[in-house]
């Protein structure tokens, strides 16, 4: 109990207990339903009583016309809101258990003439076969999580920050398609960066501000953060966005460019040969060679209209792909000897 009373302590010291609203969920999951029909789908970082994703998933079971929905509970998380706890009969705690949710079917299994959470709260209560535990903690990188990845065909949650980087990892190397939620600081991760350029991870709809439930034990903060009436706990971030290599309709809408390039208004860098373009909407119509961008940019960029040839990111010099022209131990773009914001470095398709 030692052992896991660690763990636990650890998980919560990471600060990866954001809980995502159901709201956020499916105002993006909106956009992909063509993707669902006939797929298992795994949320593998999610405590079915707690997890809106899975609670999305449940409800919208037979709308999606998915195979199977699997979600699993990592043996770090506290549970927030008492109201669905699960007895496993021996007296332990169900907290502190690590277990998957295996759903094949959603009925309307109370019998009140419709399907609902009340039903997904039944099956829970009273299908022994959907619920069983994991013995190795349900951390998604441990060998039967690994195997409930094998068998999804998506993968959709909102995994935790601390562990991004390894956890878009086992997803690529296991060859999955996904939808998460992320920190838009990951897109020049050196780990990440390279998926993107290459039009392997991308994007989704919504980027920006989102608000999260965060657990009793989380302290107060000056600024993004709340306390609703009912005492829950809230932060908020203004730089999330969703990551998938799921096709979607916005990913192929075209910018409409208006502004024609001048020397003036778009002065080169000091260190690296390309123009500096400070807003994504001022993107020239007529320059051919490449431009610096906000990494803002990705939200609006369809690999139709341009191609991304490299970033300049705190990791580094790795993506600069030629353009750098000065060895400088900066690798943030110069303009008269003035740090700029990160950039991106595209090329408007011919
Ligand atoms: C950002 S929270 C999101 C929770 C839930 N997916 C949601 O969207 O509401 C990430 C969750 O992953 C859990 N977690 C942390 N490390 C994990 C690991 N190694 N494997 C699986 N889950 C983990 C955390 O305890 C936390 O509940």
């Amino acid at each position: 109990m030692a052992g896991n009373q660690n763990l636990h302590a650890a998980a919560r010291a990471k600060k990866d207990e954001f809980y995502t609203q159901m709201e956020d969920i499916a105002n993006e999951l909106k956009h992909y339903k063509e993707h669902f029909r006939g797929k298992t789908v795994l949320c593998n970082c999610d405590d079915p009583y707690e997890s809106n994703f899975f609670k999305y998933f449940a409800l919208n079971f037979n709308a999606l016309g998915l195979r199977k929905l699997i979600a699993t509970c990592f043996d770090g998380s506290p549970v927030q809101g008492n109201e669905l706890l699960f007895d496993f009969g021996d007296g332990t705690d169900e907290k502190k258990i690590a277990y998957k949710v295996e759903i094949t079917e959603v009925s309307d299994l109370n019998g009140d003439g419709r399907v609902d959470l009340a039903d997904v709260r039944y099956l829970l209560k009273n299908d022994r076969n959907a619920l069983s535990t994991l013995k190795q903690h349900g951390d998604f990188r441990s060998a039967e999580c690994i195997e409930l990845l094998k068998e999804a065909d998506i993968v959709c949650t909102n995994p935790p920050f601390s562990l991004f980087r390894e956890y878009v990892a086992q997803l690529i190397a296991f060859d999955k398609k996904f939808l998460i939620i992320g920190n838009q600081n990951a897109i020049t991760y050196k780990e990440i960066f390279p998926l993107i350029k290459e039009n392997r991870l991308w994007l989704g709809f919504k980027a920006g501000d989102m608000a999260f439930r965060v657990p009793e034990n989380y302290e107060a903060r000056e600024t993004r953060y709340w306390q609703d009436e009912t005492g829950q706990k809230w932060r908020s971030m203004g730089n999330i966005c969703w990551f998938t290599n799921l096709d979607h309709k916005k990913r192929h809408e075209e910018l409409v460019l208006y502004k024609s390039y001048t020397p003036e208004e778009y002065p080169k860098y000091d260190n690296y040969d390309a123009i500096n373009v400070d807003k994504t909407a001022d993107i020239p119509y007529d320059y051919d060679g490449v431009m610096g961008v906000p990494i803002t940019f990705l939200d609006k960029y369809s690999p139709e209209q341009f191609e991304i040839i490299g970033a300049t990111e705190s990791e580094g010099k790795g993506f600069s792909n030629g353009l750098w022209i000065k060895s400088s131990s900066i690798a943030q773009p110069l303009i008269n000897g003035n740090r700029l914001y990160k950039r991106l470095f595209i090329r408007r398709k011919q």
